[in-house]
């Protein structure tokens, strides 16, 4: 019996627990990715940026947990701009995994800080994939980039990992730099390195001034009457949106391959932005109807008849990405993602409904 015991309980002392450095932990994504980490066992590292006033509101609540939580994960202060600093941070820490979420994400900004947003989404890769074989570890880290659907740009839809890129913002070209270094780092240096491109994902996490959250705080508010309008820009635009939190679940399973790879993860589903309106308006009993050309275009409620959406052209982009639309059919068969675990429906209802919850 006593061997027995020993049996089982030795093969478990032996598996140790892994480590995890995730850059861009104060984002959406990282807070998600925080908590699906620790739930599989992990020891986590996240870098936050100095900032002049809070920046961990997407992770307090991980510290407000009884200690548990809090003897597995960590903060480290750095950016990914700073290459010492990098390099300091992953030798310091000697994780097994690091996913580089850090980037500057907002598309419509790029455009007015091109040379910053690319130091950071390209360079800020190359840091980190650098590090990695500067203090030869090219064995022991497995790396993973969050690359995007905007690389595929003007491309059109579906768009898979066979898809020509076409970028259409600073954003997005600088995203691209940071796929082709994690590939060339594979290539060249045997490195595990993955880049996921994911299309858009949302959450009640998500900043305030994407779409999507931008869009299901405006119903929420105007329903109460905290808000008179929503200024917006292209009503066009066709999106690929699915849920963060399923996302991130993918960004790991990517990392536990037998071969690193690229995947595109995408719900499969495209609806225009004009569509994400109606749907966010109907949870709080507003029937957006439309009316006008353009610039003047405006979104009425049908019931009452007041103006609930207006046209900005602040919010437009000097060039656009029409459409996307992923083909996740690679993911499906290899990773066993289901397109569809979160619908588009449910999205929508989720987000507005949180931002309910936190008004009243
Ligand atoms: P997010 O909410 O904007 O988070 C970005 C993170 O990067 C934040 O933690 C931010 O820190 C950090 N960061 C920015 N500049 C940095 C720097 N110089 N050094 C270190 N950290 C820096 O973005 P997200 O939605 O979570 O997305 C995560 C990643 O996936 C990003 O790389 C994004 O481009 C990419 N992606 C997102 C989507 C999507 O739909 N969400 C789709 C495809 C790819 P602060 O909190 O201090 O600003
Ligand atoms: N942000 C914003 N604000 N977008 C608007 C607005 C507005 O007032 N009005 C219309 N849009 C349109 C944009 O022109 C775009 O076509 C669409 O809504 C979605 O815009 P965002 O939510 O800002 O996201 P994005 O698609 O530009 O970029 C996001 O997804 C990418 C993946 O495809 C970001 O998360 C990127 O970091 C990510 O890579």
């Amino acid at each position: 019996m006593k061997r027995l015991t020993l049996l089982i309980i030795i093969p478990f002392a032996l598996v140790a627990q892994k480590k995890a450095l995730i850059f861009g932990v104060t984002g959406q994504d990282g807070a998600y990715l925080v908590e699906f980490l620790l739930g599989k066992g992990y020891e986590v590292h996240g870098v936050k940026r100095r900032s002049s006033y809070r920046n961990t509101q997407r992770l307090d609540h991980l510290y407000e947990e009884p200690y548990e939580n809090e003897r597995h994960f960590y903060l480290h202060y750095g950016d990914v701009t700073d290459g010492l600093g990098v390099i300091t941070l992953v030798h310091k820490i000697q994780p097994d995994e690091i996913y580089n979420l850090a980037a500057q994400s907002h598309v419509r900004l790029s455009f007015d800080i091109p040379d910053y947003t690319n130091d950071v989404n390209a360079g800020g890769p190359l840091r980190i994939l650098e590090a990695i074989r500067a203090l030869s570890m090219t064995d022991k880290v497995r790396f993973y980039q969050a690359s995007t659907s905007e690389m595929f740009g003007a491309a059109p839809p579906p768009q898979n990992e066979e898809t020509k890129f076409y970028p259409r913002s600073p954003y997005a070209v600088g995203k691209l730099g940071g796929h082709w270094h994690t590939i060339n780092y594979r290539e060249a240096y045997g490195i595990f390195a993955c880049s996921g491109i994911l299309f858009n994902h949302e959450s009640p996490r998500r900043g305030e001034t994407f779409l999507s959250h931008k869009v299901t705080l405006a119903a929420a508010r105007i329903s109460k009457g905290l808000q008179k309008k929503l200024h917006i820009g292209n009503l066009n635009a066709r999106r690929d949106w699915g849920y963060a939190k399923d996302y991130v679940e993918l960004m790991w399973l990517m990392l536990q391959q037998d071969e690193p790879d690229d995947y595109v993860i995408a719900s499969g589903e495209s609806h225009t932005v004009r569509e994400f309106c109606e749907l966010a308006f109907s949870h709080v009993g507003i029937d957006i109807v439309w009316d006008g050309e353009g610039m003047d275009e405006k979104g009425y409620d049908r019931k009452t008849g007041r103006t609930i959406i207006e046209i900005d052209e602040r919010y437009f982009r000097p060039t656009e990405v029409d459409s996307l639309r992923g083909d996740p059919s690679k993911a499906v068969k290899k990773l066993g993602w289901n397109p569809q675990k979160t619908t588009f429906e449910e999205l929508v209802k989720l987000m507005v409904e949180h931002n309910l919850s936190e008004i009243s």
